[in-house]
């Protein structure tokens, strides 16, 4: 059985791709500092795998620490979720996320080098393809103009890790570039929890619904679109999740692979307002919005092709977005609070 260390393994996208991991007979391990997600996710993991999951308390950034984790576990593998997220806030603490995510990268691999463990799939983002009209995004197109320091770190980071493998033959990496995740676990137990006010688009809506917030503020309705509001790519977590263990078993079956980064996409775009409407089918009642300025940094419109990631880790998304919404949902009114109960 192969051992896969996953730092941030207990966030939004992690957590599902813990289950994931272990339904396709993986050994995960989760390494999280719990900054921006809850202890309690482990023992739902347990729970809803019915397998004891081993986890540590730790900060990537802790080289020392790392070192006793590679020295206790014989590692096949790691997935680095590890990384902060929030885009406005990245432009406001840009040194923070530099810190962080670069930092927190660079010691995972130094440690992984360390202890020759050269197979890594890393958490990247549709963002790197920056300011571009050219849709679908496709991996050869060149990454692009990003906006703000959280997708600047991605594109670095991507930077690195084709340096690396440049420069050892022997390393197996794979940058999933995914695009903007929805939905949740069926049994509402896991979701995304984010912290303060969402930036991004599904909490919000959930949260209005709910009853937290009072209306959605939609960022524009004058873009070339066929509603006038911007187009993205959403993709549930469980297939993202899954997107997760197949680029796994493509590392392991490929040696010397190099690097490769992989668009995870649904190939879909709806646009705010469908992805506002489907929200309203799925909780049963209208939910308000008002119409508020564009966002800045927004591009109009936004999908994958993804038939690298059909080609290459025979995975297509399987959800659809009546089954995002669904699910989001579904967290969201079994916990309205998230974690913090
Ligand atoms: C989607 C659409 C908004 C909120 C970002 C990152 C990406 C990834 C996912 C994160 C846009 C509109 C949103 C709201 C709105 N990383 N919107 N009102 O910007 O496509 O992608 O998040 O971890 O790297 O760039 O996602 O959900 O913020 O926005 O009208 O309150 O919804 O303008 O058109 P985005 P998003």
């Amino acid at each position: 059985m192969k051992t896969i260390l996953v730092p941030g393994g207990a966030g939004y996208i992690g957590s599902h791709t813990v289950l994931d991991l272990i339904k396709k007979g993986f050994n995960p391990i989760i390494v999280d500092d719990f900054s921006n997600s809850n202890k309690k996710v482990i023992t739902i993991l347990e729970d809803l795998s019915g397998t004891k999951i081993s986890f540590y308390e730790l900060d990537v950034k802790n080289k020392e620490g790392l070192r006793k984790i590679f020295s206790e576990n014989k590692i096949d593998a790691v997935i680095n979720f590890a990384g902060f997220k929030a885009v406005g806030e990245s432009v406001e603490k840009p040194l923070m996320y530099y810190e962080n995510n670069l930092f927190g990268m660079i010691t995972l691999l130094e440690m992984m080098k360390e202890f020759n463990v050269k197979n890594i799939v890393f958490s990247s983002s549709a963002t790197v393809y920056g300011i571009s009209d050219k849709v679908p995004f496709v991996e050869t197109d060149p990454m692009g103009e990003v906006t703000n320091p959280y997708g600047r770190t991605k594109v670095i980071i991507e930077n690195i890790l084709m340096d690396l493998a440049k420069s050892d033959k022997t390393w197996n990496i794979i940058a999933l570039r995914y695009f903007n995740p929805l939905g949740a676990h069926e049994s509402g137990r896991i979701g995304e929890d984010p912290n303060g006010i969402p930036n991004n688009l599904s909490p919000y809506i959930t949260q209005v619904a709910v009853g937290k917030l009072e209306k959605l503020h939609i960022f524009g309705n004058d873009y070339n679109t066929t509603d006038g509001t911007c187009i993205r790519d959403f993709i549930h977590v469980n297939d993202l999740a899954a997107g997760h263990s197949a680029a796994l078993n493509y590392l392991f079956n490929n040696k010397n692979l190099g690097f490769e980064a992989i668009n995870l996409g649904s190939e879909k775009g709806y646009s705010v307002l469908e992805i506002l409407h489907n929200f309203e089918k799925a909780v049963g009642k209208e939910i308000p919005y008002i119409i508020d300025a564009r966002r800045a940094g927004d591009i109009a419109v936004c999908y994958a092709d993804a038939s690298k990631a059909k080609k290459l880790l025979n995975w297509e998304a399987k959800y659809t977005i009546e089954d995002m919404c669904r699910d989001s949902w579904n967290w969201q009114k079994k916990n309205p609070n998230g974690f913090k109960n």
